[in-house]
Parts: structure tokens; C-alpha cells; sequence
């Protein structure tokens, strides 16, 4: 493998830290994401609380997640919380419209989904439904969750079994308003949002942070038309929902079997969420120059064609060293954005998308993308650290990306961590750091690669992509000098 160098230059203070709720997760009544993923059969032979399945919540715990957003997604806005609470048995069934056309039984409602939040030791992030709800029916979704005194939904709140309240935070007000959330128009979708927000309240104790729903992708023109409409002071943040889509949405291409081409474009796909953040964060800020209110990226991810021979419906893909290089890739974004992008959530948990944990029946495994959200959670709440890349060129084909994306921070013991990412696949490069009002001795570092890019875990060798120690760091005078494998992330940590 030919050599290539790139260097940087890691500036030692900024103004602020980096959001946890950047390293968020999702997960929607979608495909086996809560059903067979998380809530699982009584008959199931794996360790559980209730129907909870507590390897899963081993490892995310592992990960320290820092909020869940849940129940959807598209199914938020058909879902009718007080369908979901009461005596399981009795509990109305409906129709799962948007994802398969499956019975719904109601079974995992609102108490079910703050004891995984509780399990999880996570803020649980729950979205409301505005295309299908009423504004009444989120104001008293709030008062059963959030109110101490005495009220008609605190009191039901006690009959069913849950004497004080939750107190959650996260409040999505809708979800992708502008298509599967009711095919609004933005200034339609503000207005309602100035109604829904008014009505939602704060109890004592218990502040919102209230989150409108935001652009798809590329359109800034639902960005600006909320900022401009929305009092400030109702806003805590608007979202943006971005997936990468190796292909286009009618053949979105394989999660396992892709060329090279593929490879590159892929990744060039993924890349786009860096002028993206940028655009929507300059819009926001001509509204909100003090960048009070927070950019919520709380969709994004690898969106492929569903594993062959599984329901179309359920999203189930496999995940694959390409997808850790784009999980790597994106929060490296969000890092280096994190004074504007302050929550962000990887679609989806288990089972469904960019998956972090698969299942099948009482088997599980950890996929490349989980790895790596284990080797950054370093990052979480760690001052930003700026960093100056000079980066080669990965070229294929004509066309070219910057081979190496890079984030730093430093923690509160003082340690600095680097996260980098090489995408070129054949290419190892040398990256030369130079470090200013970074006191360190010494450096060590874990590596996340493997033979390919198409690599991936299986439930028959569900190791095979694993977090290695990494060897290839050494300082020399005042610099960090790294041999970057192809195709990887590494994490070091400089103390
Ligand atoms: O994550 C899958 C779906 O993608 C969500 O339900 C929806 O919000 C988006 O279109």
C-alpha cells in the first residue's frame, strides 16, 4: 500500500464544549427496532426485565447513550400515546401504516419506554404527534409525564403505577412536517408549532426543550421560514434530517456487495453533510446570532437496500466497515459544528438502518458503527478543540474527497483525544500534528479496520470488525506523528 501525507494543526481552546446529546440514538415502532429488538417475546431465553432484553441495554450502557429518541420517525405522528398505556391486555391494536402494514399491539407504550430510558441511564427524547394529534393531546402528554401536584393525567399517571413523574425534557413537536408528518407547508408548519409549543407546558422542576421539526436536507427555505416565525424564546432546537444514499431512493444499493465507484461515491454522499450543517447554521444564525437555539440532526445515517429476502418494510440492512467509516466521518462533522449542532441521533438503535446492535431470536452483535460511538464517546461533553486540516486526495474515477477527516477535544482530567478517519481504501497515510497549548507526555490509541470495506460482523462471527490497540502514534519533538491505516478510524489520547 502506497504512502500519502497529511497534516494538521490542533488548536489548544475554544469557547465550547461538545453537546453528549450529539451521540444520541433512535428508535421508531419501525421494522424489529422495539419489537424483537429491545421488547422481545416473554418466551425469549435471554436475561430481561419485563420484556426489556438487558444484553441489549448492557451495551448500550457501554456506549454511555445520552438520549433515546422515541416513537418515531413517521410513526409519531399516527401514535396515540394514551393507546399505549393501562393493562397491557387491554390496550387498543392499530395499524403500523408507514412501516409494513403490521399490527401494532401497544404493548411497549410511555411507561415502557422510560423504564429502557431509566435502564439506560439516558434522557429519554419523545416525539409528539402533530399531523394526526391535537394540540390537547401533547399538552396532556406533557402533564402525565412532567406534573407533581394533583391533575386529571397526574392522577392517571398514579393509577397506572407510576406515583411521581418522569420529568423529560426532549419535546419533538412533529416529525418531517413537511412530508409522512402531514405534508405542510413551512409557514403552515410554524404556525402550528407557535400552538403546540404555547400549550406544552413547563411544570415545576420541569423545563421543555422544545425542538421543531426542520428541513429536509437541502431545503433551506424550511429553515429560514421558521426561524423567521418562531419566537426564539419558544425554540430549544429544529432539526435536519439527512441520510446517505449511495444510490437514489428507487435502488438505493447494497449494504454488503459495492464497487469501489460505489465506495467513493457513498462517501462523497456522506461528506455533504459538512456544507449542509454549514448552510442551514449561517440561516440560523442571521436569525439567532448568539446561536441560541440548537441545529437537532436527530436523523441521519447509511440508508441501503434492506437485506434480501426481509420484509421491504422494516429496513433491516447489514452494516459494514463502510458504515463505521461513515458514523466516524459524521460525528467528526457534528463535532466540528458542535457550536450550532448540540443533539443528533443515528438512525436506528437496532435492527433498523445504520443499526448498532443486530438481533436475531437470542443472538446479538455489535456492528462496526457501534464500535465506533464506542471509541468517541470521549468526546461527549469535552471542550472543542479547532483543528486546521491538510488533507490528501482520495480520487477515483476523475472525481475527489479529502482522504482524512479529523476532530479533537480535551476532557475534564485534561487528556486530549483525536478522532481520524482515513477513507482512502488502499492508502495508509502519515499525518503530521502540530499541537499549540496542548501539554502532553505521551500518547496511546485504539484502530477500528479491517480487509475491506464490505466487511461486516455476522451472527456466526460476530468479531470479525472489532476496536484494536493501536500501535502507530509516536511523538517526535512537540509533534504527533500517526500512520493512519486504509479504510479506518482511530481514536488516540494524548495525556
Ligand atoms: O428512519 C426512518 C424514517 O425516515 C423515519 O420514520 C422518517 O422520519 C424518515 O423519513
Amino acid at each position: 500500500k502506497a504512502q500519502n501525507n497529511a497534516s494538521l494543526v490542533v488548536q489548544g481552546k475554544s469557547d465550547h464544549t461538545i453537546s453528549r446529546h450529539i451521540y444520541g440514538h433512535f428508535s421508531e415502532h419501525l421494522g424489529r427496532c422495539i419489537y424483537d429488538g429491545f421488547w422481545v417475546d416473554p418466551s425469549l431465553n435471554v436475561p430481561k426485565k419485563d420484556r426489556i432484553r438487558l444484553d441489549v441495554v448492557e451495551a448500550l450502557k457501554k456506549i454511555h447513550v445520552p438520549n433515546l429518541r422515541w416513537p418515531g420517525g413517521c410513526f409519531a405522528d399516527e401514535y396515540h400515546w394514551r393507546d399505549g398505556i393501562g393493562p397491557r391486555d387491554q390496550r387498543p391494536k392499530m395499524v403500523n401504516t408507514n412501516w409494513g402494514g403490521v399490527t401494532e399491539d401497544n404493548s411497549f407504550g410511555t411507561h415502557e419506554f422510560l423504564e429502557l430510558c431509566e435502564l439506560l441511564q439516558c434522557e429519554p427524547y419523545v416525539s409528539a404527534n402533530v399531523g394526526s394529534g391535537t394540540v390537547e393531546e401533547m399538552a396532556k402528554w406533557v402533564e402525565y409525564l412532567n406534573f407533581d401536584g394533583v391533575s386529571p393525567m397526574s392522577k392517571l399517571r398514579k393509577e397506572n403505577g407510576h406515583e411521581t413523574p418522569w420529568k423529560v425534557s426532549f419535546w419533538g413537536v412533529g416529525n418531517e412536517s413537511w412530508g409522512c408528518g402531514g405534508n405542510m407547508t413551512p409557514a403552515f408548519y410554524a404556525d402550528q408549532y407557535r400552538r403546540y409549543a404555547t400549550y406544552a407546558r413547563n411544570y415545576a422542576g420541569a423545563p421543555l426543550k422544545k425542538i421543531a421539526s426542520g428541513a429536509n436536507d437541502f431545503d433551506y427555505n424550511w429553515t429560514e421560514t421558521c426561524m423567521k416565525q418562531i419566537p426564539l424564546h419558544m425554540l430549544w432546537g429544529l432539526t435536519l434530517h439527512y441520510y446517505t444514499v449511495p444510490g437514489n431512493w428507487g435502488k438505493k444499493g447494497s449494504a454488503t456487495s459495492f464497487s469501489e465507484k460505489e465506495y467513493f461515491t457513498t462517501m462523497k454522499k456522506c461528506l455533504a453533510m459538512d456544507p449542509l450543517v454549514t448552510k442551514h447554521s449561517a440561516i440560523m444564525d442571521k436569525y439567532d446570532p448568539e446561536k441560541k437555539v440548537s441545529l437537532v440532526v436527530d436523523e441521519w445515517g447509511i440508508w441501503t437496500d434492506v437485506e434480501p429476502g426481509t420484509n421491504p418494510g422494516f429496513l433491516y440492512q447489514q452494516n459494514s466497515l463502510r458504515d463505521a467509516l461513515i458514523a466516524g466521518s459524521t460525528l467528526n462533522i457534528f463535532n466540528n459544528h458542535s457550536d450550532r449542532v448540540r443533539m443528533a441521533n443515528l438512525a436506528q438503535t437496532v435492527n433498523v438502518l445504520q443499526a448498532i446492535i443486530l438481533t436475531d431470536k437470542e443472538k446479538m452483535l455489535l456492528t462496526p458503527t457501534y464500535h465506533v460511538f464506542d471509541l468517541y464517546k470521549v468526546h461527549m461533553d469535552a471542550e472543542y478543540l479547532p483543528i486546521l486540516v491538510n488533507s490528501p486526495k482520495y480520487k477515483v474515477e476523475g472525481e475527489e474527497i479529502p482522504a482524512v477527516n479529523v476532530s479533537a477535544s480535551r476532557d475534564s482530567s485534561g487528556a486530549v483525544h483525536i478522532s481520524f478517519v482515513n477513507l482512502n481504501p488502499s492508502q495508509k497515510i502519515t499525518v503530521t500534528t502540530q499541537l499549540q497549548d496542548v501539554n502532553w507526555k505521551g500518547v496511546t490509541g485504539q484502530v477500528l479496520t479491517s480487509a475491506k470495506v464490505t466487511d461486516v460482523n455476522t451472527f456466526e462471527q460476530p468479531n470479525k470488525i472489532h476496536i484494536e490497540k493501536f500501535a502507530g502514534a509516536k511523538k517526535q519533538g512537540d509533534n504527533l506523528i500517526v500512520e493512519l491505516p486504509a479504510e479506518s478510524v482511530v481514536v488516540l489520547e494524548l495525556k
